[in-house]
């Protein structure tokens, strides 16, 4: 377990807290297998109806930690790759509960792509998305690169996928990336809200509906495999440990 994911329940509401504000909730890998065991725990659980995703401390999350990808990239080597991020990704694609997350502040690679499979995402003005694979020699994961396609269409997802252009908070709503702008004193309680609308809902009637709006599912499980063999490839790539040294080396602002 990680005490930098704080796994709260409220009734039929599972809550997900990324919380290791100092580094901007990067994730390492013990936070994505404490969130992957919250998914399973959920999934387990006839009385959970709706998991909540949140940050804390004006954070999302920034993503996967840098210095766990140089780590990732030797233990590729050595173990064909099957690290905690990829773990938790295929839980994540595979949950049937209902998803709602609430983003404020830095929504870096995974805190973009994990929205993707949110059924409710609600996000304060400050948020901040970005999914830089491209800048760090990667390739999106999270199924993104067919995701965001089929949600922005090509031209869009070329700007976010291969410019690699950030967007906020309001643009992720004019975009169809979240459902509304909430203030972001006011965002948690709203997101808790209406993850517990949710799980009130006939539970049958919810899962059965979601399931028949994510269609089938194979393209996309097919679309992660492909994206995690070149991602896998990438991450060991020269042009990725460049980025990721040039990160960790980076001057410091005051
Ligand atoms: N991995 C490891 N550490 C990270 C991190 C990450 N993904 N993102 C932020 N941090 C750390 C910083 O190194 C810094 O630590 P330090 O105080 O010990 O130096 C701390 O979190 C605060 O980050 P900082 O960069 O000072 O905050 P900022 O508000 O200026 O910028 C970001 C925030 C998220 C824009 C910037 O940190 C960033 O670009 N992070 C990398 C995001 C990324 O590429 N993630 C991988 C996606 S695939």
């Amino acid at each position: 377990m990680s005490d930098e994911i704080r796994i709260a329940r409220d009734g039929a509401v599972l809550e997900i807290g990324i919380e290791r504000p100092a580094k901007k909730n990067a994730l390492t890998g013990a936070m994505y297998d404490a969130m992957r065991g919250a998914l399973d725990a959920a999934s387990a659980d006839a009385d959970v109806g709706a998991v909540l995703i949140r940050g804390a401390g004006g954070a999302f999350t920034a993503g996967n930690d840098i210095g766990d990808f140089l780590a990732a990239a030797q233990a590729a080597q050595r173990d064909g790759g099957d690290f905690p991020a990829r773990r938790f990704i295929q839980t994540l694609a595979r949950f049937e509960k209902p998803l709602v997350a609430a983003v404020d502040g830095v929504a870096v690679g995974i805190g973009t792509t994990l929205c993707f499979h949110c059924d409710l995402v609600y996000v304060a003005p400050g948020a901040r998305f970005r999914m830089p694979f491209v800048d760090l020699g990667l390739v999106p994961e999270a199924g993104s690169s067919l995701l965001a396609v089929q949600r922005f269409g090509r031209a869009r997802a070329s700007e976010l996928l291969m410019l690699a252009e950030g967007f906020d908070g309001a643009r992720a709503v004019e975009l169809g990336l979240a459902n509304a702008l909430v203030p972001a004193e006011a965002l948690l309680d709203h997101a808790r809200d209406r993850a517990r609308a949710l799980a009130a809902k006939p539970r049958q009637a919810l899962l059965a509906t979601r399931r028949l709006m994510r269609g089938d599912p194979e393209a996309l499980y097919r679309q992660m495999d492909a994206e995690l063999e070149a991602f896998g490839e990438a991450l060991r790539s020269p042009e990725a440990r460049n980025a990721f040294l040039a990160f960790m080396g980076r001057p410091k602002t005051p």
